[in-house]
């Protein structure tokens, strides 16, 4: 019995390589195991057996069943492996690039913010952050914007319902949220978790209740830059932004500041600036922000001792810059999502 076996294992062996299909190995499964197979005819031999040699012969039937058995399960395997290859296709590197056409671009807003950023890091200034969501106080109060500035009124900026909780921004009882009107929020955060020195830009989105026109939108994008440290001066502001200008609208670029008034900076000026080459807007003036040194009220409401550091501060819209450096002449575009317009900046 024991060679009769041996023979049928070796026979199925040898078999394994050359069955490739189900169809191959059921056919010949059936030649082992079916109830005419060679492996059923030595089961059925088991009756002619001595009784005292049965458990030895039962053992070796066992083995050599689940040896067989074995065998045609690494078939299937194997077969099975070779069904689902020919169903997924040739095999991919799903570590090259794409090779879809459409691909997506920067939106001509995010191509200016990242231009600006990079150019205010190349001289120092790192990236800060806030809320879109801010309190009165943060919006105003810590600014120096006093309770009677139109920007307050209910009609110009977005308050939140009163029962709304923001988990990640506190807020005292009595006063409320409201969507950020300005970046200029992002100069007391900062200020509040660092110390001078200290040399930010903050660009994010900004919100406010303007009826839409080509000049206006009600959510819009700024620019918010802040640099404290002991000594800083008027001259360090112009000098910088002196190099913002060159920068972006090319060297032949020149900048003024124009008096004027910010509750949180003293003295305060809106910068101008001219250039030749400029399509349509070659040599006018252009206001493109307001800009100042530090209020000492401001630095007092961050704790930073007045008499020791100065500093200042400037901010832009983003939009504003966008549409003088890319000619457009309605800031609506921008938000409108037509592809016609968004692919001449890609
Ligand atoms: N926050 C002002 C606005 O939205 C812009 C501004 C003016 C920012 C002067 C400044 C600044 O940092 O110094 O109109």
């Amino acid at each position: 019995m024991e060679i009769e076996l041996n023979t049928i294992i070796d026979g199925v062996q040898d078999k394994m390589p050359h069955l490739s299909t189900r169809a191959e190995l059921e056919a010949y499964k059936a030649t082992i195991l079916g109830p005419n197979g060679a492996m059923t005819a030595v089961m059925k031999s088991m009756g002619q057996v001595p009784k005292d040699e049965k458990p030895a012969a039962g053992k070796l039937i066992n083995k050599a069943k689940s040896s067989v058995v074995t065998a045609f399960n690494e078939v299937m395997q194997r077969i099975e492996a070779g069904e689902m290859a020919t169903r997924l296709g040739p095999s991919i590197d799903p570590s090259l690039p794409s090779p879809d056409l459409d691909r997506g671009t920067l939106h001509p807003i995010s191509q200016v913010r990242e231009e600006m950023v990079q150019l205010f890091s190349k001289i120092g200034f790192s990236v800060a952050e806030a809320t879109e969501i801010e309190t009165e106080h943060y919006c105003f109060d810590a600014l120096n914007i006093p309770a009677d500035h139109p920007a307050r009124d209910m009609q110009d900026s977005y308050y939140l319902p009163d029962q709304l909780t923001v988990a990640n921004v506190e807020k005292h009882a009595d006063e409320k949220y409201l969507l950020r009107t300005h970046t200029s929020t992002v100069q007391i955060r900062t200020m509040l978790e660092s110390k001078p020195p200290i040399r930010i830009i903050a660009p994010g989105r900004c919100f406010r209740r303007d009826t839409p026109d080509a000049t206006h939108s009600a959510n819009f994008h700024q620019i918010e830059g802040l640099y404290v440290d002991e000594h800083v001066s008027l001259l360090d502001l112009k000098a910088t932004l002196d190099y913002f200008v060159k920068t972006i609208f090319g060297p032949k670029a020149k900048t003024r500041l124009r008096p004027s008034f910010f509750p949180f900076t003293e003295p305060s000026f809106e910068m101008d600036f001219y250039s030749p080459d400029l399509g349509k807007l070659s040599n006018k003036w252009l206001e493109i922000m307001g800009c100042g040194m530090v209020d000492p009220e401001v630095f007092k409401s961050v704790d930073i001792d007045p008499d020791r550091f100065t500093g200042y501060a400037f901010g832009m819209g983003v939009e504003r810059i966008a549409m003088i450096l890319q000619g457009v002449d309605d800031i609506r575009y921008y938000y409108q999502n037509d592809v016609r317009f968004l692919e001449q900046f890609a």
